[in-house]
């Protein structure tokens, strides 16, 4: 977990390989579903552009239902869930079902001013999903994803005014999670500043792996 931009993605990303087990990311999830216009791609699109938060029931079926699938057996990396205490119990009754407990809860964190830096040079590819950034990670041809040569995008909730609504609703709603997960006792804060490689040393050693 962690604010709005801190690199949540890009770091799961890397963890994904490290550990083997799916990267379980809601963001992505609603994304993919309002792109192919489907029932809950509709009903979201309206939360996610206006970067509030989509309504808890809807978010518990849809994880309930990703973390019963066969890849996640073994595994998984969450990332963006749970966001609000809601969203805790839920996850809680999920994982009770399954027999899977959480095992620790990482939360990214880094300067607002960072945070901004980031999601206002950030590009995404709208056909595979690659995560660029224009300084610090751009892609080879300008505008053009490496991974599948779709021209690359910059999401609508990354906009100035979505930007202070996401980060006013993290403050509000994922903040108390995070302290919900302090008091457990599983929450280990990794500094999300420098480059990506520093960051990914410091999430796999919080795990207790090498990188
Ligand atoms: P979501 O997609 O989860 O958005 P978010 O939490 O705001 O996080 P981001 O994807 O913006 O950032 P990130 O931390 O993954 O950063 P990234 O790695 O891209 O959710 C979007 C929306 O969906 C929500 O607003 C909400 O409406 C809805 N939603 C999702 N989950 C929900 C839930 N559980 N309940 C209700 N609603 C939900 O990195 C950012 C940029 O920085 C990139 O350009 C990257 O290249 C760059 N970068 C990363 N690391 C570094 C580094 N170390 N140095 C320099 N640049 C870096």
């Amino acid at each position: 977990m962690g604010p709005p931009g801190v690199g949540k993605g890009t770091q799961a990303a890397r963890l994904k390989s490290l550990l083997g087990v799916p990267h379980v990311s809601t963001g992505d999830i609603l994304r993919a579903s309002m792109k192919e216009k489907s029932a809950l791609g509709n009903e979201v699109r309206g939360f996610v552009e206006s970067g509030r938060l989509v309504p808890d029931g809807l978010m518990g079926d849809l994880i309930a239902e990703r973390l019963q699938r066969d890849d996640a057996t073994a595994g998984f990396i969450l990332d963006g869930f749970p966001r609000t205490l809601e969203q805790v119990a839920t996850l809680d009754r999920v994982l009770g079902r399954l027999g899977r407990p959480l095992d620790k809860v990482l939360m990214l964190t880094a300067p607002e001013s960072e945070i901004v830096r980031r999601l206002a040079g950030r590009r995404t590819c709208p056909s595979c999903g690659a995560v660029y950034h224009l300084d610090s990670k751009p892609p080879a041809a300008a505008g053009i994803c490496d991974a599948c040569g779709a021209a690359l995008i910059q999401r609508p909730d990354d906009t100035e005014a979505v930007i202070r609504e996401r980060l006013r609703v993290y403050h509000a709603q994922t903040v108390p999670v995070a302290e919900a997960y302090r008091t457990k006792g599983i929450l280990a804060e990794v500094d999300g500043t420098g480059d990506l490689d520093a960051v990914a040393r410091r999430l796999a050693s919080g795990l207790g792996r090498a990188a």
